[in-house]
This record gives C-alpha cells, sequence and structure tokens, in this order.
C-alpha cells in the first residue's frame, strides 16, 4: 500500500514539474511582449497529424503580420521568430549577416560524413567552404558544362518520344525528376544514367530514398533544425545505406579520374581540385585546408539532393501552369523557336540568354510555388531590432516563409494568377527586394542558383520545342500543394497530356 502511495506521489510530482516547465517554456514570447500563436502541450506549434509541414505554422504567422516585424512560435518548446516585415527581413539575410551566418542545423560528422554539407555548416567551416565552391558556380563554368546538360536533354527527349508511343497522359513530375537526376548525376558524379529508359536506375532509387517522406524522416529533419536533443542523440538524418552508396561512388570516380587523367570540367573535377590542391582565403594570405574524401562525397552528395528536386518541382509546376494557360504556352514557344532559328536552329548557351521571356516564366513559377519554402538563420548573438525595443536573443532561430510573402497580395496582386509580366524588368524594380527570395538571399544564398535556372530552362526549352502540355482527365485542378521533406510538392500526382508537335 505504502509502494502505491509513493508512486502516485512521485507521479504527481513528475507531471508537476513538466507542467511547470512547459508552462516556463511557453511563456517566452509573451513575456518579452511579442505577439505570438498560441502553443500547446506538447509539440507547441507543430501539427500533430504532420510534423513536417510548417505552413498551417506559417499561414497563422502572417495573418498577425501588421503587429510587429517577427511573430513567436514555438516548436516543440523551442522558441522561433517567424520574420514577416520585408526591412527586418533583409536585415537578417544581408545587412547584419554577420550575426545571421548560420542555419543551425545539426551535423553529426562522425557517424554521418554526409551532414557536414555546405547548406548545413556554420560558423568558419562554412565560410571557408562557401569561398572554395562559390568558383564551381560562375557563368564561366556553367558554360563549360552546358554541353552535358544538352546531351542529357537530347537523349532525354528521344527516351520520352518513345513512351509517348504507347501512352499520353504522363506523371510529368516522374520523368522530370529522371532529367534532373542525370543532369546532376553527369555533372557531380560523372555518372552517365538514363533514368528514364531504366526506372531502377540507381541514382533515381537513392534520390527517391534520399525524399521518401516518413514520420520518423520529418521528427529527425526538424529536431536537426531546431534542438540540441539531435546533438544529445547522435542523430543521423541519413541511413547507412544513403551515406555508404554516396561515398562509395564518389571513390570509385575520384579512382578512375585520377588513374586514368580523366577531365570532364564538372562539379566532381572542381570538387577532386580542392581534395588535392591548396586554396588560398579571400585576401589570398591564408591557405585553406584541403578537402577529405568524405568532405568531397558530402558536397557532391548536397549538389545532387539540392540541384535535382528543386529543378524537376520548378519545371513540373511550369508545365502544369502552361497546360492551363495555352496562351502563354504558345507565346513561349514562338520566342523558343524564333530564338533558336537565330541560333542556327540549336539550343546553344548563348541562345538561351536569348530567351528573356522564358527567363519570366521560370520566375514566376518560382515566385507561386517556390520549391523551398521557407529560409532559416540563427542568431549568433542578441540583436535588437531596428526601430523597435525587441531583441532576439542568441540562439535564437529567425524563419522567413518564402511562400506566404510570395502570395501576398500587397507585392503581387491576384496572387493565385500565373502572369509572367510581373518579371518584366521595370515590374520587378518597383518592388521591394525582399518579395522574391525563391533562392534565398545575402552571402548565404543558393549556390547552384545559376545552374539550377539553366538545367530547367533547357529542360522547358527542349520539351516546349518538341511537345504540347494539356490538362488531361487524370491533372487535379485545382492542385493541393503541401511540402514534402523540406520541398514543396503536390498532394496529387501531376499528370498532364503530352502531344507530340
Ligand atoms: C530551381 C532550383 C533551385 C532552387 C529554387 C534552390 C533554392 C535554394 C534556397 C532557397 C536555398 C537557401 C538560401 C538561403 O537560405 O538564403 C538554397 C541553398 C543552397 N542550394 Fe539551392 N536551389 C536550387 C538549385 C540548386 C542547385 C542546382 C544546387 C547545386 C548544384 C543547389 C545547391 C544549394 C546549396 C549547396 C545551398 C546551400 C548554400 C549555403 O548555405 O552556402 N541549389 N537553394
Amino acid at each position: 500500500m505504502e509502494f502505491f502511495t509513493s508512486v502516485i506521489w512521485l507521479t504527481v510530482i513528475l507531471l508537476g514539474v513538466v507542467y511547470f516547465y512547459f508552462r516556463r517554456k511557453y511563456s517566452y514570447w509573451k513575456n518579452r511582449g511579442v505577439p505570438y500563436i498560441e502553443p500547446t502541450f506538447p509539440l507547441g506549434n507543430l501539427s500533430r497529424k504532420n510534423i513536417g509541414n510548417l505552413r498551417e505554422v506559417f499561414e497563422k504567422v502572417y495573418n498577425m503580420r501588421e503587429k510587429c516585424p517577427f511573430v513567436g512560435a514555438y516548436f516543440v518548446v523551442k522558441p522561433v521568430a517567424i520574420a514577416t516585415d520585408l526591412d527586418f527581413i533583409k536585415d537578417v539575410l544581408v545587412k547584419d549577416f554577420n550575426n545571421f551566418h548560420g542555419r543551425g542545423i545539426h551535423i553529426n560528422e562522425k557517424d554521418s560524413p554526409l551532414s557536414a554539407h555546405l547548406f548545413a555548416l556554420d560558423g568558419p567551416k562554412w565560410r571557408s567552404l562557401r569561398m572554395k565552391l562559390s568558383p564551381t558556380f560562375t557563368s564561366g563554368k556553367m558554360k563549360y558544362m552546358f554541353p552535358s546538360i544538352v546531351g542529357v536533354s537530347e537523349q532525354f527527349n528521344q527516351t520520352l518520344g518513345e513512351i509517348l508511343h504507347d501512352q499520353s497522359d504522363i506523371d510529368v513530375k516522374e520523368i522530370l525528376s529522371c532529367f534532373t537526376t542525370d543532369v546532376i548525376g553527369t555533372c557531380a558524379f560523372g555518372v552517365e544514367c538514363n533514368s528514364l529508359k531504366d526506372p531502377n536506375a540507381v541514382f533515381r532509387e537513392y534520390g527517391r530514398k534520399v525524399l521518401k517522406p516518413s514520420k520518423l524522416r520529418s521528427i529527425a529533419l526538424v529536431l536537426a533544425r531546431t534542438s540540441k536533443l539531435a546533438a544529445t542523440l547522435r542523430l543521423s538524418v541519413f541511413g547507412k545505406d544513403i551515406t555508404n552508396f554516396f561515398i562509395g561512388i564518389v571513390r570509385q570516380t575520384i579512382e578512375h579520374r585520377e588513374k586514368n587523367n580523366v577531365k570532364r570540367n564538372d562539379f566532381m573535377d572542381l570538387l577532386i581540385d580542392l581534395k588535392n590542391n591548396d586554396t588560398l582565403d579571400e585576401d589570398k594570405k591564408i591557405k585553406l585546408e584541403k578537402l577529405t574524401l568524405e568532405q568531397v562525397a558530402a558536397q557532391a552528395f548536397v549538389f545532387f539532393v539540392a540541384g535535382f528536386e528543386t529543378s524537376s518541382t520548378t519545371m513540373m509546376f511550369a508545365l502544369y501552369e502552361l497546360a492551363l494557360n495555352q496562351e502563354i504556352q504558345d507565346k513561349l514557344r514562338t520566342e523558343i523557336n524564333t530564338v533558336c532559328a537565330k541560333h542556327g536552329g540549336r539550343l546553344t548557351y548563348e541562345a538561351m540568354n536569348d530567351m528573356v521571356y522564358l527567363g519570366q516564366v521560370v520566375n514566376e513559377t518560382l515566385r507561386k510555388h517556390p520549391p523551398v519554402v521557407v529560409l532559416q538563420r540563427v542568431a549568433q548573438d542578441d540583436y535588437k531590432v531596428a526601430n523597435t525595443k525587441l531583441v532576439i536573443e542568441k540562439g535564437t532561430t529567425v524563419m522567413v516563409p518564402t511562400y506566404q510573402i510570395q502570395h501576398d497580395e500587397r507585392y503581387y496582386p491576384n496572387p493565385e494568377k500565373f502572369d509572367p509580366d510581373r518579371f518584366l524588368p521595370e515590374v520587378c524594380k518597383s518592388r521591394h527586394p525582399m518579395t522574391f527570395l525563391s533562392f534565398g538571399d545575402g552571402p548565404r544564398n543558393c549556390i547552384g542558383l545559376r545552374f539550377g535556372r539553366l538545367q530547367s530552362r533547357v529542360g522547358l526549352a527542349m520539351l516546349l520545342k518538341n511537345y504540347r502540355f494539356e490538362p488531361s482527365e487524370k491533372t487535379p485542378i485545382p492542385k493541393k500543394l503541401l511540402p514534402r521533406g523540406g520541398i514543396l510538392a503536390s498532394v496529387d500526382r501531376l499528370h498532364l497530356k503530352i502531344i507530340k508537335i
């Protein structure tokens, strides 16, 4: 009996401690006079049904945007500041970047070497790596890689033609993922693959594995982004099979190239260079450390993951919008054909740069459907928010809700309308620079921006030159969107009718 009473007492005390712990944590924003969205025990503002989907949080926050440059929320017990004011966002991403240079993502280099990639690293390690990798993405380097991208697009076109003999109603996301997987497989790993011909192609299979949505992966991603618990648990977001595959393929490629003196002017060549040769810092005074094989693999891995899904998602939404807006599709096809005719009937690097309307269509697609729906930074020190008495404390995560900003009718009237003329140069100039954040901004913006744009434009130009896209019976209208593994996706498969021209 005495034992039973002790257990009841202990339980009551434990529940009391838990209650007061959460109450104290959940009063963080209230105590600082910051408007916040009411948290619920135990996940804070994360949704129980779909922990990885932050959209609900951002929508609620955005409705309170007039009250303060940012709104408070809680991810489990961690306070997160969600920025809604464009000037404040500019301060965080650009002006006061030195205080916001990290994303605060958990890295477990020992158990999961692939986690130490450019997107996740912080501090001096990030700075040094970003400096080493930036020359990899100049327009000169893009020009070198251009023939590889066009080569993949021609092969893709041929295989698509064969598939269309038997069917015309196609899940466009799947075929576009095959295209971008092959492009990045060639440019980042030097591995020629034809995923469209061979649905079990090994790169496509690992692409699917890396982005496979699961509750456990979603929880791991949220923890890795926001929690010290991730370090305590030695959390690895990617399993051993994924790690072994990518490190193995990089080792094989490097050995093959070094043994046979193969040069291909691609990402892998540049990474091998950073493994074998010293580089200098910005002032050309300090020697930077060479990359290890694992570091090379982690960067090739992030180019692969960041490169194939974002671009195929962009192309998918572009084709969807063009199928629903036939007059825009016709105008774009006329531009593609006219420019190609001027360049000897071929898709050359110069021809791509002359396709101005295509650039506008891609921008409007990225505006309406930003593949990365949120940006993230962590305050390195206490930070006073301009024109307020508020302070963002050291270690606080600041998030920027790209999707909501790009659907705000104050900046984009009638935001659900697909209108590439929003990106005419004079119209762009009239908008605040923080109203388009699909590639982020400031020194930590997307390093692969040029490559992402280029492969999306080449893919779209090749497809629109050869095929017409129309909605089919299976096309979801309107479509429902859901960020999956951090990337915007359609809930239903996006089927379109593809007709050879
Ligand atoms: C349409 C295509 C793409 C979109 C929309 C996109 C979007 C983004 C966004 C929003 C960020 C975060 C920026 C920030 O926090 O300010 C980012 C970072 C990054 N992206 Fe991309 N991306 C694309 C293509 C690519 C490609 C093709 C690559 C590589 C080949 C790439 C590699 C990276 C890397 C490594 C980072 C981290 C940069 C750093 O932290 O220094 N991305 N991307």
